[in-house]
């Protein structure tokens, strides 16, 4: 897919702007505080219904305006779809080709984003929700059976751990703990096949972007290993009881990630951490578009910081490589030094929340 029209009103600074991306490479240039973040949180907003930045659409919304609004014309295969999100305070209205939806999930079918920021290295650094995330992109994205069974699961879940601080018998919460082992068995099995085709092209991209040798990257089910999720459960009523949670299950996956046998956020420095968070993501894209035939829309922000020139070079060209509709912004055009190489690329030029396409 990609985003051949995009409609931004009262985006934080931007109040009305339209523009026309190119299908390859969107730079999008401008001083500080201009608002180049802001139109990729826009971009954002329209594939995933919230922002990157906030989690209080209040801050998102320009100062002194009741609602922000998003629209987007997304060609995929040859169709032309119109996308809109409508954010108030209270409430969200999302329309897909002329019909309202419920689910921002729906948006995301049409219009699959990935995001490397400055905090891409928290993919790496942090704990193993963001790695979690990371993942289940891919397998919401190659698999249309996981969301159901993720919705599944987080309602079993949700009462399960209602039933263990309600003190329920394990009898009485029989038909929840047999919910719960069929929803973790579905998504432990799509997470591990998704792990294993994925590897071989997140090796190769690894490589290709960082010096790093000996990475070894595991998928982690989130109990004990080697034991099926029913016998652990049963094993573990007791003490989940007396922690009055679920303790161990799905929403305890780790894709964990060494590098020379210590655990990547120790070993490599931030720069590392930054291209190897990259590498994983690149991967991601590559793998949706082998498997699916899907193309994901990328939004780089702020691609220059903390890379160094050849570093950069060599991201800049693995980004062209991917063939895929690319939003970069920096502060500089010159930053982006293969720019003339891309086959289709436009420059966009933002200035004080207006945004020109320079010819
Ligand atoms: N809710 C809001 N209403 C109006 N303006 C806002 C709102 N939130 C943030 N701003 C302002 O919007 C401007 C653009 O911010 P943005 O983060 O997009 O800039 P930027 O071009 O990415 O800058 P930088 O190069 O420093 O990253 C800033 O001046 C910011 O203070
Ligand atoms: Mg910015």
């Amino acid at each position: 897919m990609s985003l051949s029209r995009l409609t931004v009103q009262h985006v934080r600074n931007l109040q009305d702007v339209s523009l026309s991306p190119s299908s390859g490479l969107n730079l999008i240039v401008g001083a500080n505080a201009s608002g180049k973040t802001s139109l990729l949180e826009a971009i954002f907003l329209l594939g995933m219904g919230r922002s990157f930045r906030s989690i209080n659409i209040r801050h998102v919304i320009a100062q002194g305006k009741d609602a922000l609004t998003v629209f987007g014309t997304v060609d995929q295969k040859g169709r032309s779809i119109n996308l809109g999100v409508e954010k108030h305070r209270e409430r969200t209205r999302i329309r897909i080709a002329g019909e309202w939806v419920k689910s921002a999930a729906s948006l995301a079918h049409h219009l699959p984003l990935q995001l490397i920021t400055p905090d891409s290295h928290k993919l790496i650094e942090q704990g193993p929700r963001y790695r979690r995330q990371y993942m289940d992109w891919g397998v919401f994205h190659v698999e249309q059976s996981f969301y159901p069974n993720w919705r599944r699961f987080q309602r079993a879940l949700k009462q399960r751990n209602a039933g263990l601080r309600r003190g329920l018998s394990t009898q009485a919460m029989q038909a929840w703990n047999q919910e719960l082992i069929s929803a973790v068995g579905v998504i432990d099995r799509l997470r591990r096949a998704y792990i294993g085709d994925l590897l071989p092209l997140a090796k190769q991209r690894i490589q290709e972007l960082t010096d790093l040798e000996a990475v070894e990257i595991s998928y982690q089910s989130g109990w004990k290993q080697g034991m099926e999720y029913a016998e652990y459960l049963a094993k573990s009523q007791e003490k989940d009881q007396e922690a009055g949670y679920t303790r161990y299950g799905a929403q305890r996956a780790e894709l964990a990630l060494r590098v020379e046998g210590m655990p990547a956020a120790e070993r490599v420095s931030r720069g590392q951490q930054k291209l190897l968070a990259s590498a994983l993501r690149l991967a991601q894209i590559e793998h949706l578009r082998q498997s699916r035939g899907i193309r994901t829309v990328l939004l780089v922000d702020d691609l220059p910081a903390e890379l160094d020139e050849s570093r950069r070079g060599r991201f800049l060209e693995a980004l062209r490589q991917l063939d895929t509709q690319v939003f970069v912004t920096a502060t500089e055009a010159s930053l982006i030094s293969n720019r003339e190489q891309w086959s289709d690329q436009k420059m966009f030029h933002v200035e004080h929340g207006s945004v020109a396409e320079m010819v």
